[in-house]
């Protein structure tokens, strides 16, 4: 699939997707140096998140309204998670920056795990499967370590008597022909799923604040909806803020995908898998030879490994920089960054795999006792 031709809608993803033009389908606007600048100097640490000095999160709705008044703790966080399988690392991308949030301006974070949307749209997800692995999900998004007294974790399954009677007022207000061109859908899609959107959409209503939601770019069409329907029924407009999709191990193009397992490192990866995953998959783009490589340099642009460090991995802006430098000038091989990476990967997700085990008590906080959760279940 050529450039021109690519796909993003929240369910599927095909093509190497063009950011920018993504951009101007989705009618969402470019996060620009200056606005980058005014939410750097209202965090705490003075220090943005990689995913926003690198420009992985690099589109938005409205994000200037919640920076000018940021002082005044006048948003909250909204994310979500389908469980449709394990996780894999870039599912957990939204919800470090939703962390990111809430450690600089101590808001609230609300985690819907939608298992109504992925039972409906999984054709072969059993309901007894779609649980098992949301409670596993949970799980690992307890990892990440959120302030369990100002965090709400709900099923939308288990949570739904609270959430029906504003989806019912969303979905009044959504037609046929509305749904079909924003969602795509068409004559065999069921009736699970025309209804789902009207449900992902009402948290944005959960404070009489602004919601801020920090997802991947794919589930934008959701927001585009509540936009404009919200002020009609009296609630705010929702904000956003979009993160790109980390590529699949065999190059830039389209995402990593759970359903293809060699695309993607899971969270529950051990080093050995994921070493072998990278040396064998892992896209570097250098030269075929030793001697060339040695010559000519490697390509950072079309190199999966970099991308991956560049994202995800390598947290100083410094070694990063130096290591494009290296692979340019053909002083270092692939051989050696895919090593670098996966200690680093193996490094990480022993953590995340500690934290996961460590936080499980947390689960019940986060559902139900916590001071957020209670108020919510009153
Ligand atoms: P889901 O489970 O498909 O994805 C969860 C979140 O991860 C993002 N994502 C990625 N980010 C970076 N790189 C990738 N390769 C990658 N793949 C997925 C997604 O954009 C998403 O933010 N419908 C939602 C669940 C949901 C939700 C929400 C998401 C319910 N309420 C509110 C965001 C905000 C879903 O199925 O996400």
């Amino acid at each position: 699939m050529s450039e021109e031709n690519f796909k993003v809608t929240p369910w599927e993803i095909e093509g190497k997707v063009d950011y920018q033009k993504l951009i101007k389908q989705f009618g969402t606007t470019a996060i620009d140096k200056q606005l980058l600048e005014k939410l750097k100097n209202k965090t705490k640490s003075k220090k943005l998140s990689a995913f926003f000095r690198r420009g992985f999160i690099y589109s938005h709705r409205d994000l200037e309204k919640i920076i000018d008044n940021i002082d005044k703790n006048n948003f909250f966080i909204y994310t979500g998670r389908g469980p449709s399988g394990k996780m894999h690392i870039g599912h957990l991308i939204p919800f470090m920056i939703s962390k990111w949030f809430q450690d600089e301006f101590d808001c609230n974070v609300y985690i819907a795990m939608a298992d109504d949307e992925k039972f409906v749209f999984k054709d072969k997800l059993t309901f007894e499967e779609m649980e098992k692995t949301a409670k596993d999900n949970f799980l690992d998004i307890s990892a990440i370590g959120l302030n369990p007294d100002k965090t709400f974790f709900f099923s939308d399954i288990e949570y739904i008597s609270k959430l029906y009677p504003v989806a019912l007022k969303f979905s009044k207000k959504i037609n046929f022909s509305t749904a079909k061109a924003v969602f795509g859908f068409n004559n065999e899609s069921n009736l699970g799923q025309f209804f789902y959107p009207a449900v992902q959409i009402v948290p944005t209503t959960f404070e009489n604040k602004n919601c801020l939601i920090p997802a991947g770019i794919d589930q934008d069409p959701y927001w585009r909806i509540q936009r404009d329907v919200a002020e009609k029924l009296g609630y705010k407009k929702v904000v956003a803020v979009h993160n790109k999709l980390l590529p699949p191990l065999q190059g830039l193009e389209g995402k990593m995908s759970s359903s293809v397992g060699d695309t993607a490192i899971f969270l529950d990866d051990d080093s050995k898998t994921i070493e072998k995953k990278i040396n064998k998959y892992a896209f570097s783009g250098g030269q075929p030879t030793l001697e060339e490589q040695r010559k000519k340099g490697g390509n950072t642009e079309i190199c999966v490994v970099y991308s991956w460090l560049e994202i995800l991995f390598e947290d100083s802006d410094e070694k990063l920089e130096q290591r494009k430098k290296d692979c340019k000038s053909g002083k270092i091989l692939c051989g050696e960054c895919k090593k670098y990476l996966s200690e680093k990967i193996s490094k990480t997700l022993k953590q995340h795999q500690e934290n996961k085990i460590k936080n499980s008590p947390l689960i019940e906080k986060y559902k139900h006792s916590g001071i957020l959760a209670q108020k919510m279940w009153k």
